[in-house]
C-alpha cells in the first residue's frame, strides 16, 4: 500500500476527488497532463507513456510471478481439483477484520467478504472462542436428537425479526447448510403447501421466479435461476418453473391458481445489485394472495444487516411481507449454514419426515449463528451500516462523475453496492487487486462491493481511493 493510500482520509477523497477532476488522486498523475500542456501535442505519446509508467508504479501488489511460491503451489495442486472457477494465482492465508493476506505476505483490503459472508470480518476473537469451546464440547450429533443451540438460534431469529418492520408472521425456522439448500427446502415446503391448501392439489406446483435472479445451483434452485449460462448445460430442469421480469407489474399475470410459490430477491445481488420497487413488491404480494401462492423472499445475500436493515424487505411497505424467508451467507460468518423461516400457515403443511439434513442445525454452526444474529441485529449496529452507506454513496458518485465514459450508474444501499460499467469489469477488478483491493463482478458489467459489515469509514475511503487509481489505469 503506498503511503498516500495508507493515509487516505475523508478530506483526501471528498476534496481531492473534486479537485482532481482534471488529474487524479493517484500521486503524480497530474504530471502527464502538465507535461502535455507545456510541451504541446508532439509530446502526447511521451505523456501517454509517462501515464502508463505512473499507473504501473501504482501497482503495489503484483500478481505472483511464475517462479513464486503461489505459482508452484497452484501448479502442484490444481491438477487434483475439478476446475469450476477461473481465478488468479492468489493464495489467501489469513485475515483480520477487513484485511486479508496472501502467502506472499501481501495485504489486501477486502470489499468482498467472501461474497457477502464474513459480516463480522476475518479473525473475530469472540467467534474464535466460540469455535474452540464448542468444538471441544460437541460439533455434530445429527437431527435424531436435540442439541443446545439449534432451538435458541431459531428463537432468536424469530424474535429479532418480529422486532423489526419485516416479516411479522415469522414463526418457525428450518436449518440447512447453505443458501442453495435453504431455497431448495423453501421450494419443497411451498409445493407441499400447494397440494394441501383448500383449492390446491396436484395441479398447484408451478414456481415463478424472475429474470436476472440467482437462487443457487442445485436442480430446484437452478430451475428458479433463469440464466442460460447456468441452466443450459444441465437441462432438463425441474418441471413447473416459469419466469417473469423483475419490477414489471404487468408481467405478474404468469402467476395463476397453479402457482404454489413465487421466489424473489428484494435486492438482486449476483444479478448486479438491482432493487425491487415498492410498487412492484406490493403488487406481487397482492397477486400471491389472490391465487394463494407462497411468497418467498430470498434474503441470502441481502439479509442480516447487509442493506442497513436486519432484512432488506423492511424497506418495503408494511403490507409487502413474505410467507417464507431464506437466509445463509452472513449467518455463519463463514461456517456453512442456511435457514428457512416460515409463517405458521406454511409450517402447518410440513410434517415429520417431509424434509431432513444430516449436518443442518449442528451445534457448532447454530451457536455461531446465534452469536452472529445477536451482534448484527442491534439497532446501533444497523444504524452504523446506514451511516457507512452514505460514505460509499458519496465516494462512488464522485468516481462516476470523474469517469463518466466508463461508469454509467451507481446502485446500492447499506453495504451492497454496484458500479455499473459500460464494459467488461475484469480489467478494473484486476487493477484493484494489483493495488491491494478485492472486489467482485456481478450481473452485466457490474463491479460489486459487499465488504464486511464491521468496515470502518477509513477503510471505505481507502478502498475508494484504490478504485480511483484503478479506474485511472484503464
Ligand atoms: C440471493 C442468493 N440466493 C442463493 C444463493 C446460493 O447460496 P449458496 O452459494 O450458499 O448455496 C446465493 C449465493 O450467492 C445468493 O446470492
Amino acid at each position: 500500500m503506498s503511503p498516500a493510500l495508507g493515509t487516505a482520509t475523508r478530506t483526501i477523497v471528498t476534496g481531492a476527488l473534486r479537485a482532481a477532476r482534471s488529474s487524479s488522486l493517484c500521486p503524480g498523475y497530474a504530471m502527464p497532463l502538465a507535461f502535455t500542456a507545456v510541451h504541446g501535442r508532439n509530446y502526447a505519446s511521451a505523456a501517454t507513456d509517462a501515464a502508463e509508467a505512473i499507473h504501473q508504479n501504482a501497482i503495489t501488489h503484483k500478481d505472483p510471478s511464475e517462479t513464486s511460491k503461489s505459482a508452484s503451489f497452484v501448479q502442484e495442486y490444481e491438477p487434483y481439483c475439478l476446475t469450476t472457477y477461473a481465478r488468479p494465482a492468489l493464495i489467501l492465508s489469513h485475515g483480520k477484520g477487513c484485511y486479508i493476506w496472501d502467502v506472499e505476505g501481501q495485504k489486501y483490503l477486502d470489499f468482498t467478504a467472501g461474497i457477502a459472508v464474513n459480516a463480522l470480518g476475518h479473525g473475530d476473537e469472540e467467534l474464535a472462542k466460540i469455535y474452540y469451546e464448542q468444538s471441544l464440547k460437541m460439533i455434530h450429533t445429527s437431527n435424531l436428537y436435540y442439541n443446545e443451540w439449534t432451538g435458541p438460534m431459531c428463537k432468536l431469529i424469530i424474535e429479532r425479526t418480529r422486532a423489526t418492520k419485516g416479516m411479522q408472521s415469522a414463526s418457525r425456522v428450518f436449518v440447512a447448510n447453505s443458501g442453495t439448500e435453504a431455497n431448495e427446502a423453501a421450494l419443497k415446503f411451498a409445493r407441499k403447501y400447494g397440494k394441501l391448501t383448500p383449492g390446491g392439489g396436484e395441479h398447484k406446483y408451478e414456481v415463478v421466479s424472475f429474470y436476472n435472479s440467482f437462487h443457487g445451483r442445485s436442480m430446484g434452485s437452478l430451475s428458479a435461476t433463469p440464466n442460460p449460462k447456468y441452466q443450459k448445460p444441465f437441462a432438463p430442469l425441474v418441471p413447473g418453473f416459469k419466469y417473469a421480469t423483475y419490477n414489471d407489474i404487468d408481467g405478474l399475470d404468469v402467476i395463476t391458481k397453479n402457482t404454489c410459490a413465487v421466489i424473489i430477491e428484494p435486492i438482486q445481488g449476483e444479478g448486479g445489485v438491482y432493487f425491487a420497487t415498492p410498487e412492484f413488491i406490493t403488487a406481487l404480494r397482492k397477486k400471491c394472495d389472490e391465487v394463494d401462492a407462497v411468497l418467498i423472499f430470498d434474503e441470502i445475500q441481502s439479509g442480516l444487516g447487509r442493506s442497513g436493515y436486519l432484512w432488506a424487505h423492511e424497506a418495503f411497505p408494511a403490507e409487502a411481507q413474505p410467507d417464507v424467508l431464506t437466509m445463509a451467507k452472513a449467518l455463519g460468518n463463514g461456517i456453512p449454514i442456511g435457514a428457512v423461516m416460515v409463517s405458521e400457515r406454511i409450517a402447518e403443511a410440513i410434517k415429520i419426515g417431509d424434509h431432513g439434513t444430516t449436518f443442518g442445525g449442528n451445534p457448532l454452526a447454530t451457536r455461531v449463528g446465534h452469536y452472529v444474529v445477536d451482534r448484527l441485529s442491534t439497532p446501533e449496529f444497523l444504524d452504523e451500516i446506514k451511516r457507512k452507506a452514505e460514505v460509499f454513496r458519496s465516494g462512488l458518485e464522485q468516481l462516476k462523475e470523474k469517469y463518466p465514459s466508463v461508469i454509467t450508474e451507481i446502485r446500492g444501499t447499506g453495504l451492497i453496492w454496484g458500479i455499473q460499467l459500460n464494459r467488461d469489469p475484469n480489467p478494473i477488478i484486476d487493477a484493484a487487486r494489483q493495488r491491494g483491493l478485492l472486489v467482485i463482478s456481478a450481473g452485466n458489467n457490474t463491479v460489486r462491493i459487499v465488504p464486511p459489515l464491521i468496515i470502518k469509514e477509513q477503510e471505505i475511503l481507502e478502498g475508494i481511493e484504490i478504485l480511483n487509481s484503478s479506474f485511472a489505469s484503464v
